[in-house]
């Protein structure tokens, strides 16, 4: 498989009502007026994606989602599956959040199954790990994400497109950031990690890094090693900034 473009994913969270739909808008004309380095997404909220999918239709802008139900449909009230969410016009879905994960007790085994699901769905998963603040304090940093990424990587992963993020827990939405060199400790631990689990379909997958990503420090995140780009969350609402990010990439 020829190694993918690097990725830069907004994470819209729960925020956005209609007139949100103008920011992505304006990221799918700033991209057909000057088309950008690398791969350019918003997830954005469930209600949104169909609105979002028609406004920027044509352009290279994808459109994702944030979560989905592991099975095609059923009597789970609140939920959305994979297939509901590409009839809506997305092509991709953030899993695994550590918000899904600690808010909404998510297992990397619930994880694993959504990403299969997402497949069946033919949505691209960008699966997500990363540490709590206690545990990098304890020095468990790279044994926790390694062991989240082969437990959350199911093996059916291999043939189809997908991206891991890095996103340590305390640097989400704090404005706190690693030091390069821990971004690229981690970084690297998990390709391996990956290539553990998945042989050589986990060489090629990009890992973004995601957490206080703002316009001011894309530039040097996206150099580091393993970095394939980034899940970018506040400072995707905003299409200026989203966009800023955006051309730091290349
Ligand atoms: P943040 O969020 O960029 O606001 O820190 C990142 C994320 O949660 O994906």
């Amino acid at each position: 498989m020829a190694v993918p473009r690097p990725l830069i994913a907004g994470n819209w969270k729960m925020f956005g009502l209609g007139p949100a739909v103008d920011e992505a808008r304006q990221v799918a004309v700033s991209l057909l007026a000057k088309p950008a380095a690398v791969r350019v997404a918003i997830c954005a909220p469930a209600t949104l994606v169909e609105r979002l999918a028609r406004a920027v239709e044509g352009s290279a802008l994808i459109v994702g989602g944030q979560d989905i139900h592991q099975e095609a449909s059923g009597a789970f009230t609140g939920d959305i599956s994979a297939e509901m969410l590409a009839d809506a016009g997305a092509t991709m879905v953030i899993l695994g959040h550590s918000e899904r994960r600690s808010i909404y007790g998510e297992t990397d085994a619930l994880v694993a199954a959504k990403a299969k699901a997402a497949l069946r769905g033919g949505l691209e998963p960008i699966i997500c790990v990363g540490e709590t603040l206690a545990e990098r304090q304890e020095g468990r940093t790279l044994q926790v994400i390694c062991g989240q990424v082969k437990a959350s990587l199911p093996t059916e992963l291999d043939g189809h497109a997908f991206a891991v993020a890095y996103e340590p827990v305390w640097a989400i939405g704090t404005g706190l950031t690693p030091t390069l060199e821990q971004i690229e400790e981690a970084q690297v631990a998990l390709r391996q990690a990956m290539v553990e689990a998945l042989g050589e379909a986990g060489r090629g997958a990009p890992i973004l890094y995601g957490g206080s990503v703002k316009p001011d420090n894309a530039a040097v995140i996206l150099k580091a090693r393993e970095v394939g780009g980034a899940l970018v969350g506040g400072a995707s609402l905003k299409a200026v900034d989203f966009l800023a990010i955006v051309r730091a990439a290349g």
